[in-house]
């Protein structure tokens, strides 16, 4: 039996075609019912124990061998049938391709990219696998902080801990470690956190980040820099509201809500009644940061801020379920080309 297995490993090797017809005859001759290959199986009932297990694999690596022979036969019949269609008709179209379109959640980011560019803030990014120092310590997390508990973070080691980084604070840390002041930057990146799926949370999003350390850098200069921005994403008649909030890194800390973008304030379901949407955290970079940094906090000040690409981005185009963004469904991505 073995030596009829060799043979036909050798005749597999040398079959050709010339025609379609002839590969239909050719796996007919293997490995229909009655072909050669099939009767080996039948065979092989006789094949005694001990050699049952050697055999049985020969013959199945024979088997797929001469499937695998057979389909590249059949494909360049394929590709000769194409071919034939395309030289009967030289004017013929060429095939219909469906050209791509940016991802709602990229438009959105570019978008900020250049409102902060025309004032002059340059983008840089940094790594999404982080140490605990730049995204928790040097930020002035404490050591009991919610964000360093497992149910939060997805952590890779600990002791020294290493994590997806939860958020694009990380990366001023980096910047001020490497750079002197002036420093005008935005920080666009992916954030992950330990969260069940949903409508509203995901656990990997987006957020930008924006870093400005100067001499005399003031709250004012803060809100004038998040007012520009909210009129030239959302529009000139937008307005700004900012509320007292806690970051460990930032002191005082603020969150901004801008006027709803539906009702323009009167009140929809969309601000839920209260005329407002959050769209970010900011606040003056808190001076143990800057001297974590190695940045001399008696000489410079500065502010930050931090924003989420989907709410932004679901605000802007009235999207109410984050998870499309993650879906691909061309029949969603199609719709937000040109639409800045
Ligand atoms: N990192 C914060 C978060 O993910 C957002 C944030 C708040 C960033 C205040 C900032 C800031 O730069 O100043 O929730």
């Amino acid at each position: 039996m073995k030596d009829r297995i060799d043979q036909l490993f050798a005749e597999i090797n040398t079959i050709r075609a010339a025609s379609l017809e002839e590969v239909e005859q050719l796996r007919l001759k293997y490995l229909s019912k009655k072909g050669l290959v099939s009767a080996l199986f039948d065979d092989f009932k006789g094949v005694p124990a001990e050699k049952k297990r050697e055999v049985g694999q020969l013959l199945n690596e024979l088997k797929n061998k001469t499937q695998q022979a057979i389909d590249d036969l059949k494909s360049q019949f394929d590709l000769h049938a194409d071919a034939a269609v395309v030289m009967q008709d030289l004017t013929r179209p060429a095939d219909h391709m469906e050209p791509g379109t940016r991802h709602p959640l990229s438009i959105v980011r570019n978008r900020i990219i250049e409102i902060f560019g025309r004032i002059g803030y340059t983008v840089a990014d940094g790594p999404e696998i982080e140490d605990d120092w730049h995204n928790f310590s040097a930020l002035n997390f404490t050591p009991d902080h919610p964000a360093r508990d497992m149910q939060d973070t997805f952590f890779i080691a600990q002791d020294p801990d290493i994590l997806l980084r939860t958020h694009t604070s990380s990366v001023q840390i980096r910047k001020m470690e490497t750079t002197q002041p002036p420093i005008r930057m935005i920080f666009p990146g992916r954030v992950f956190r330990n969260e069940a799926i949903s409508a509203r949370a995901h656990c990997i999003f987006h957020q930008v980040e924006g870093l400005y350390i100067d001499e005399n850098v003031s709250f004012a200069d803060l809100k004038q820099t998040l007012m520009y921005f909210a009129k030239e994403m959302f529009g000139e008649k937008t307005q700004i509201r900012l509320r007292p909030s806690y970051f460990p890194f930032t002191e005082p800390s603020g969150e901004m809500d801008v006027s709803c973008l539906i009702c323009g304030g009167s009140g929809c379901n969309i601000c839920k009644y209260t005329g407002w949407v959050e769209i970010l955290g900011c606040g003056m970079v808190d001076p143990n940061v800057l001297d974590n940094c190695g940045i001399d906090s008696n000489k410079y000040t500065g502010f930050a801020f931090g924003m989420g690409i989907e709410r932004i981005t679901m605000l802007k185009y009235q999207i109410k379920d984050l998870r499309l963004f993650f879906e691909n469904d061309t029949r969603f991505l199609k719709q937000f080309t040109g639409s800045f």
